[in-house]
């Protein structure tokens, strides 16, 4: 078995690359990453070396380069996960969220259309696609689309062309929506590594708005296994929704972090909120448990202390992140300087 992963040198798709290699000791990983500014090949340090771990430098935008990555590698599945993923930045320039999320979507499933239909497709998307939920409720996989920001509408376009591949040319494809995710690598432009990094240096901790959006959180790993059921147990043409069952205000969040690394709360500044912000998200679940076996089994009480002294224990890391001197990573690595982007 050969699964190419895309954006395998972000924070979910890294986390997948370590998790597929330990849990399935018999498949072979290509991980094609165009190595924006959210890609860090420091995250798979110690992989390189990995017989079974291939490396492609590659823009999944660009056709051609698609077309001779997929004649070389022949992948019996593909695990799309790069995608521009940070609200923020969509809202001051949602150029490349168009070209990547959209176009780069639809690049890989052409190519996936001419390999034939033995390959599994597994799209990896968002519960941001389904709007912002008022008090009650949470997100099934019927609820209809309703994206807010460039971001979540550039993901929903990608959502519909992969419907669109399966049920117009029998593409093996599934859509997975998970909530937000936490746990290491996480680029320190989301709430949690930034809260983490800031409170650590006892700067402000912007917190939009009121604080009191609401966030479902998943530990990553809990994601990449709900990934795995997916593309093992999945059935072709169906939407999981994937969830931790575990809302939380972000102002709640906040306080956590602070109290686990005893910082005061006086560092939390109230900043302009977020344009067009999503006041709360919740994912049911159940079809991805009842269907496929499938439940997190981490608890947010233990896997967020543990993620917050994962930051701790690796200071080199987020200090080479927060410099920018992780692109030159790739220098060393190979020989070759990323393209700036
Ligand atoms: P990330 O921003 O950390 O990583 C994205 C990766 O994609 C980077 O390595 C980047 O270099 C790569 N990439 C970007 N443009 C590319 C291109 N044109 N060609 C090839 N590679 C490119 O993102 P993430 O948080 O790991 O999210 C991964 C996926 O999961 C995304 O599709 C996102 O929409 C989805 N998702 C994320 C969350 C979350 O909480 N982070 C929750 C649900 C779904
Ligand atoms: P983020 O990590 O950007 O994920 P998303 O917007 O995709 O859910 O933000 C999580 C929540 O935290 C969201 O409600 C916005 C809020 N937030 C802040 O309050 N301050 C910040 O500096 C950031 C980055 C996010």
């Amino acid at each position: 078995m050969r699964v190419l992963i895309t954006g395998g040198a972000g924070f979910i798709g890294a986390n997948l690359v370590h998790y597929l290699l330990r849990e399935r000791p018999e498949w072979d990983v290509v991980n094609v990453d165009a190595l924006t500014y959210a890609g860090n090949l420091e995250n798979l340090a110690g992989v390189e070396d990995n017989p079974r771990y291939t490396f492609v430098h590659a823009d999944i935008a660009d056709k051609e380069r698609m077309r001779a990555v997929f004649a070389e590698h022949r992948p019996d599945a593909i695990l799309h996960l790069a995608a521009e993923s940070h609200v923020d930045r969509s809202i001051l320039d949602s150029t490349p969220f168009i070209r990547t999320n959209v176009t780069g979507t639809q690049v890989l499933l052409d190519e996936a259309r001419r390999l034939g239909e033995r390959v599994r497709f597994i799209h990896v998307s968002t519960d941001e696609v389904y709007g912002a939920l008022g008090p009650e409720g949470k997100f099934r996989e019927q609820t209809p689309l309703a994206p807010n920001s460039p971001y979540s509408a550039s993901k929903a376009a990608s959502d519909f062309l992969v419907r669109a591949a399966q049920r117009t040319f029998g593409v093996d494809a599934v859509i997975t929506r998970c909530s937000n995710n936490y746990g290491p690598f996480q680029f320190p432009e989301k709430l949690i590594p930034l809260m983490i990094a800031n409170a650590r240096e006892d700067r402000p901790l912007p917190v939009y708005g009121d604080g009191l959006q609401v966030r479902d959180w998943l530990y990553v790993e809990d994601h990449c296994a709900a990934l795995l059921a997916v593309l093992e147990r999945g059935k072709a043409g169906e939407v999981y929704n994937i969830g931790g069952d575990n809302e939380w205000p972000n102002i709640e969040v906040v306080r956590l972090i602070l109290d686990h690394l005893d910082k005061p709360e006086s560092l939390i500044r109230h900043v302009e909120d977020r344009p067009g912000h999503d006041r709360r998200y919740a994912i049911d679940a159940s079809k991805i448990e009842r269907e496929l076996g499938w439940k997190p089994s981490h608890r947010f009480e233990h896997a967020l202390p543990e993620t917050i002294d994962w930051y701790l224990a690796h200071e080199n890391w987020v200090a080479s992140v927060r410099s920018g001197r992780y692109r030159e990573y790739y220098e060393r690595q190979y020989g070759r300087r990323v393209r700036e982007q």
